[in-house]
């Protein structure tokens, strides 16, 4: 009954609701009302309460389920995990169905690529998707850049801001971060059995104070955004292109090219840390596998599979 009472107060179309309708609508006394409602804030869920009734304030930044319209069964929320890179492995490790998302409000220990710490401070969104494909391990890269791709396509449309992908799958407003991607996958014999694909992406919090170099969606527009909504356009963009990936009606060079339309690393002068290695050179292209060439600074054409990439001006 709780989660119904916040469900009303969620759906309604006013701002206020109030505790006669509420009764009403839930078929419960005022006193069973303002108990839930009590309960609700002794749990953390931020409720106004005055004489006219109940609203809630933050109705925008709300994860729960059934605030995802369609994507109400795909979601599993948390107000707090540790990463949820680990709660959505133990849970693809089970029966758990395609293209479902683990989403949280606030992670104690996220995780960035090459096993950096990822600081999740309030207002971001963090979330892992849990894709299991038909794909042979050697093809699942794709999947990085498709979501990286709709990630930029996502936010370019909803904020008419430019960003750009940076390789292999960052997000980047003017060389500033503005979100990580981070994956992980497990195989059964030459299958896979599930692809987790991490994402953070900065919106309402000021990331600058721990990376300098990096950049939130409030920051760049001075509003405070809805994460909610962003999740909601970027699991219908990415979506349409898992369904054509996964039954191939997309081919991944297809992919691959229009990452590159959307990315400021070609053309760029770059450094890459890779398996304790590092090049530097020119960006000249991504080919069809995902691979970065690089033409290095002894004139040496050289092929990335991995590793991490800093922009020279920026270092
Ligand atoms: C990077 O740029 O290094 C990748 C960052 C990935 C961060 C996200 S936040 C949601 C998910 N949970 C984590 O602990 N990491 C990923």
């Amino acid at each position: 009954m709780r989660k119904k009472v916040l469900q009303a107060l969620f759906k309604s179309s006013e701002d206020i609701v109030s505790g006669v309708s509420l009764s009403e609508e839930l078929g419960i006394s005022r006193v069973a009302v303002w108990k839930h409602i009590k309960s609700l804030k002794a749990n953390g869920i931020e409720i106004n309460s005055t004489s006219k009734g109940y609203s809630l304030p933050n109705k925008d930044d709300l994860l729960f389920p059934f605030c995802f319209e369609k994507y109400q069964e795909k979601i599993h929320f948390f107000p707090s995990v540790s990463t949820t890179m680990n709660t959505a492995k133990k849970m693809a490790r089970t029966g758990i169905n395609d293209f479902s998302v683990v989403v949280a409000q606030n992670q104690t220990e996220g995780r960035g690529r090459l096993n950096r710490k990822w600081i999740s401070s309030e207002g971001g969104l963090w979330f892992t998707l849990i894709l299991k494909p038909e794909l042979p391990p050697p093809l699942a890269y794709i999947l990085n850049f498709a979501a990286s791709l709709s990630l930029a396509r996502c936010l370019n449309a909803l904020f008419k801001i430019d960003a750009k992908v940076k390789w292999p799958n960052d997000l980047l407003i003017k060389n500033e971060k503005l979100a990580g991607l981070l994956s992980e996958m497990e195989t059964e014999g030459d299958m896979l059995k599930f692809v987790n694909i991490g994402i953070g992406l900065n919106v309402n919090n000021n990331p600058k104070k721990d990376i300098p170099d990096s950049i939130s969606i409030k920051n760049i527009t001075g509003k405070h955004v809805s994460g909610r909504k962003i999740l909601i356009k970027f699991l219908g963009i990415f979506e349409e292109l898992y369904h054509k990936i996964n039954n191939q009606t997309i081919s991944h060079q297809d992919i691959i090219l229009m990452w590159k339309e959307n990315t400021s690393t070609i053309g760029n002068y770059v450094r890459i840390e890779t398996f304790g290695k590092k090049f530097e050179g020119l960006a000249i292209d991504v080919d069809s596998t995902g691979a970065l060439l690089l033409n290095t600074d002894d004139g040496q054409p050289k092929k990335i599979i991995y590793g991490d990439c800093f922009y020279k001006e920026n270092n």
